[in-house]
């Protein structure tokens, strides 16, 4: 299982923070927020990653994270996007280094109060097609600026909705997407969407339409620390008071 950690884009939300560098390096609570992705797959078992990045600020990445020996990862490579074409674009960058193999892809803003390991392992024991996580939302406002998956019989999902006015679900499809090996060919035929980037919902829908998208509800605290300047604040505020990355909570399989 390889894992990548998508760190690009503009982070115009966070403007002017992300003009003097990019949104990965900010300091959520004690460490930058990169740090909290790599942790994150790591304790589920992952140890080769890619994280891709952009932007003038690229090249701190490396004297930051070296060659992830201190995460415990046994192989850290890089890729660069030129522009912020989107995170399936992104993606799209790591087939080499993914090589045939299954792949956990974590945003790079994305915060979790708890680790996935068991999601993972139920990614593991899946024969084919992809695992989404999702969290429901205390407060539905949110549902506005991510991902809302809309089920069908048996709880299925049948759709996901891209920041949709009116939210059809109560949950979010959180920045963690595991998949088969077939997602490269899935990104090769993606157009970009009207903000001109390769949509991630995109392809998570091309694997609901063929019956091939499994999900967990997750436990715990998530947050995107991303999404306005007070979302990365209150994600500071948990971290500070709970930490990130504990230990497990038993898995709730749908
Ligand atoms: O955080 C979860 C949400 O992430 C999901 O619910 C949405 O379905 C999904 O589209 C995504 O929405 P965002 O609007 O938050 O995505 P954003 O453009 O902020 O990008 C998220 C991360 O992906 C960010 O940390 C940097 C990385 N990224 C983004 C773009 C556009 C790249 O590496 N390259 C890119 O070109």
């Amino acid at each position: 299982m390889k894992g990548v950690i998508l760190a690009g884009g503009t982070g115009s939300r966070l403007h002017p923070l992300t003009r003097i560098t990019n949104k990965h390096l900010l300091p959520v609570y004690d460490k930058p927020m990169i740090f909290y992705p790599i942790e994150t797959l790591v304790s589920a078992g992952i140890d080769e990653i890619m994280v891709v990045t952009g932007g003038n600020h690229a090249g701190e990445f490396l004297p930051l994270l070296g060659n992830g020996a201190e995460f415990g990862l046994r192989r850290l490579q890089f890729s660069y996007q030129a522009h912020a074409g989107g995170i399936a674009e992104a993606l799209g960058l790591c087939e080499s280094f993914v090589d045939g193999d299954k792949v956990v892809v974590m945003l790079g803003d994305n915060i979790v109060g708890h680790g996935i390991a068991p999601y993972v392992k139920h990614f593991m024991d899946q024969r084919q097609g992809g695992r989404l996580l999702l969290k429901e939302m205390e407060d539905p406002s949110h549902l506005r600026h991510l991902g809302v998956p809309i089920f069908g019989k048996d709880d299925r999902l049948t759709y996901i909705r891209e920041k949709p006015e009116t939210p059809p679900s109560p949950y979010a499809v959180i920045g963690i997407y595991m998949y088969d090996p077939s997602v490269f060919e899935v990104v090769r035929t993606l157009k970009p969407s009207g903000r001109g980037e390769l949509e991630i919902t995109d392809v998570n829908n091309a694997y609901v339409d063929r019956g091939l998208m499994e999900y967990d509800i997750i436990d715990g605290f998530w947050g995107d620390a991303g999404e306005s300047i007070d979302v990365y604040y209150s994600v500071i505020d948990y971290v500070r008071q709970f930490g990130a990355n504990k230990l497990a909570l038993a898995a709730l399989t749908v």
